[in-house]
């Protein structure tokens, strides 16, 4: 199949002997005219749940910048409304109506079917198998933690201060939290790879505030549950954990592929700490605001930095920011594709 043999799928296995593969966190969005023409039509929340729109705007950038993987679009707060939260998209970023503050909070979630509560995104993966049959899709969620740390703050936060309260004040709660939340998360991804998602990955966003003792208990426990339930799915799974150069040690025990590596951390180090794991970054989303020739030398330099080529996937080191110019990110798709005439 031509997916097996794309170069992003061999990648993530740490086979790839030809060009680079590039895809782009947050690829579908905001810095793209052609998604802002969209949304002039439709809200944030009617776009997630039609599966035609969801099609459209996943094949948005591949049709501009040939990029090697599609990513599933929606956002990791959907899964929250069927449980039974209300949450928003505001100009400023997610909203959510009467957050967790008490362990007895909890017990108003709900667990739910997920084909029966959320069939849009099966039917919006099968869409974009329609549309795009020969990329790679992306299937994604965001971690336990991370979603954990939008519950108990209601909104997005610098420090999610109320969150990091909220788990040393109720220890077992906490733990009972993130549970539920991996259950959940391990049947929704499990659900996406059924719908025909070829890879999945975890984002987690946040989970670089916790010490290290708490992200191994927080973070790597819960990566390693969801992870564990797909392990029989073939597909290959990444781990994005941004703020990630405190715990690399730890990550080398997460059972997964890859892992997406923030623009903060070394990526070549990063790579030689993780040995046996497929690396995905890290270039600044900022440099995209560069000349031309600064995104293409930064790029490049990115590039002869590091050692490992069979097992890298080219990214960002954090999502894309809105107001990017579109010709950078074309001067550092094709930098990556034209790297050493390959
Ligand atoms: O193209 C893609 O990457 C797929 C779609 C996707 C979205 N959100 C769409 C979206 C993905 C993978 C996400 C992940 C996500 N969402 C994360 C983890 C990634 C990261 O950046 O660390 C987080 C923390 C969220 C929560 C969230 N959703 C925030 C903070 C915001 C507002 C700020 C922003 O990024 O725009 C959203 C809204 C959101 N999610 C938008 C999009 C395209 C903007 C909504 C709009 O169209 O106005």
């Amino acid at each position: 199949m031509a997916i097996a043999r794309s170069s992003f799928i061999k990648a993530c296995y740490g086979r790839n002997d030809g060009p680079l593969p590039v895809w782009i966190m947050r690829q579908a969005g905001r810095y793209l005219p052609e998604y802002r023409a969209i949304r002039e039509k439709v809200s944030f929340l009617e776009l997630c749940r039609s599966p035609e729109l969801i099609a459209e705007v996943v094949k948005q950038p591949i049709d501009r910048f040939d990029l090697d993987a599609a990513i599933l679009f929606s956002d990791i707060l959907t899964i929250l409304e069927p449980m039974g939260m209300k949450v928003g998209f505001p100009e400023g970023g997610p909203e959510i109506e009467a957050p967790i503050s008490t362990p007895e909070d909890i017990d108003r979630l709900r667990d739910f079917d997920i084909a029966e509560e959320m069939p849009y995104i099966i039917e919006g993966i099968r869409k974009i198998k329609e549309v795009l049959p020969e990329k790679p899709l992306i299937g994604f969620a965001g971690s336990p933690f991370t979603v954990a740390c939008y519950l108990i703050q209601g909104k997005g936060s610098k420090n999610f201060d109320t969150a990091k309260q909220f788990i040393h004040s109720y220890p077992d709660a906490a733990a009972r939290l993130i549970d539920f939340l991996s259950h959940v998360t391990a049947r929704y991804l499990e659900m996406q790879i059924d719908a025909g998602a070829d890879a999945v990955q975890l984002f987690e966003s946040w989970g670089g505030i916790l010490s290290r003792d708490d992200f191994r208990g927080m973070s790597i426990d819960a990566s390693n549950k969801i992870f564990g339930a797909l392990s029989g799915k073939n597909v290959p799974r990444i781990l994005f954990v941004n703020n990630i150069a405190p715990y690399l040690d730890m990550i080398n025990d997460v059972d997964c592929e890859a892992v997406g590596i923030d623009y903060r951390a070394d990526l070549a180090a990063a790579a030689r700490a993780l040995p046996g794991k497929a690396v995905q970054g890290n270039l600044d989303p900022s440099v995209l605001f560069g000349s031309v020739e600064h995104v293409r030398k930064k790029t490049e330099a990115l590039l002869d930095g590091f050692e490992d080529h069979s097992r890298l996937i080219f990214n960002l080191g954090h999502g894309i920011m809105v107001g990017t110019p579109i010709e950078s990110v074309r001067a550092m798709v094709d930098t990556v594709h034209n790297y050493r005439g390959q």
